[in-house]
């Protein structure tokens, strides 16, 4: 008990006070950064494996831009080559336990009910930003978003009411069966919101049962969300390719995490799942939180462009979120494919094709 009580009392001093630089090393509570326009080429260098994803993805790209030359059915042959799957069966398992309760509002996913007010703008105003000049009732009219692990469809419903036109994607088919029938409520959303039980390289490499004939995925969308959900997956290079493979030329890719930091440890998961049982027990894995420079890396060596990281805060008191200049806890990032594909050139340079590769030695 005293030992809850005075986590409690820290955390809400670290919101007052910025005390937790102090306690728990200033390296840990660095500022966000908001940019604009590609990393500086200096920033690139990183770790040793980052050349490596950067070969595969290349050449992976590579196949995929050539069989898309060659028709919709090649495309996916292409993507088949990921052999790599994002679904940890875990996972899985612990949000089929919760998929009744998405939409309880104090429940166990208050937080991501109250995340909207922060992630709806940032997700609208980035999108806005690109596409210009939009009448303000429905201001994403238009535009195909495909969010990667919907859940219940909590951030789902509001980009449809929005107006943009969005499919929901998710491994859980009972969390999809909870956002289909929560969406049917409001004829808003009926011709706007659609949702499929899978993941997202099930998505690309095959059509899934019940897409409509040449329903095709690649290259079509204007932005992919996965808000709370890259902290989830098995595999994030599959998924940073998955992403560039399904949007147009110019999306964005729209990403909520945690950081990989001591502060997350303790208030992301020690404090909100055990002290003050904000989140689940049991709902993350320190282990697969990710930095914004590793995230920023891994998606930058898929062809992303990224354009933006800021700082997310969640007051447990209040049950708000705010934005902040720390990314410690909590980003929100922004990054975009670019337009065209100068990285066909590059890969012919930089990535001899494997039949090829006797002869480049
Ligand atoms: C914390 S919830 C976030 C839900 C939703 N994005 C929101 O913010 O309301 C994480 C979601 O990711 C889903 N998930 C887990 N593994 C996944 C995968 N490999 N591909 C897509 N979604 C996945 C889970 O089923 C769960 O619905």
């Amino acid at each position: 008990m005293n030992l809850e009580c005075n986590l409690t009392v820290l955390y809400r001093k670290m919101f007052s006070s910025k005390v937790g630089c102090l306690v728990l090393g200033v390296s840990c509570f660095k500022p966000a950064r908001v940019r604009s326009g590609p990393l500086r080429p200096g920033l690139r260098t990183g770790f040793s494996w980052t050349s490596v994803c950067q070969q595969r993805s290349l050449w992976l790209r590579r196949s995929a831009l050539m069989n898309n030359n060659q028709g919709a059915l090649h495309c996916q042959a292409s993507v088949r080559s990921v052999s790599q799957t994002t679904v940890d069966p875990n996972e899985v398992r612990r949000f089929q336990s919760l998929a009744s309760k998405w939409w309880d509002e104090q429940g166990e996913f208050a937080a991501l009910h109250a995340m909207n007010d922060l992630r709806v703008p940032f997700i609208r105003d980035n999108l806005l930003n690109i596409h210009r000049g939009r009448q303000t009732a429905k201001p994403l009219a238009g535009l195909k978003i495909l969010d990667v692990g919907c859940g219940g469809g909590l951030l789902t419903e509001p980009l449809g009411r929005l107006g943009a036109s969005v499919l929901g994607i998710d491994p859980v088919e009972d969390s999809i069966g909870t956002a289909q029938l929560h969406s049917s409520y409001d004829p808003d959303l009926r011709h706007r919101v659609r949702y499929r039980a899978c993941s997202l390289e099930e998505l690309t490499s095959e059509r899934p049962e019940g897409a409509e004939a040449g329903e095709e995925v690649v290259g079509q969308f204007d932005a992919v969300v996965a808000s709370e959900v890259v902290e989830h997956l098995a595999d994030l290079e599959t998924f940073a390719y998955c992403c560039s493979l399904v949007l147009k030329p110019g999306g964005s890719l729209l990403i909520t995490t945690l950081n990989k930091t001591n502060l997350s440890w303790l208030l992301g998961i020690l404090v909100a799942e055990n002290v003050l049982r904000i989140v689940p027990q049991g709902t993350h894995e320190w282990e697969k939180f990710i930095s914004p420079e590793e995230l920023e890396r891994l998606l930058e060596s898929n062809g992303f462009s990224v354009q933006s990281v800021k700082g997310m805060l969640y007051n447990p008191v209040t049950g708000a979120w705010s934005w902040t200049d720390s990314t410690a806890i909590n980003y929100a990032l922004h990054a975009v494919k670019p337009r065209d594909e100068p990285l066909v050139h590059q890969v012919e340079e930089d990535s001899p094709h494997p039949q090829d590769s006797t002869t480049h030695g």
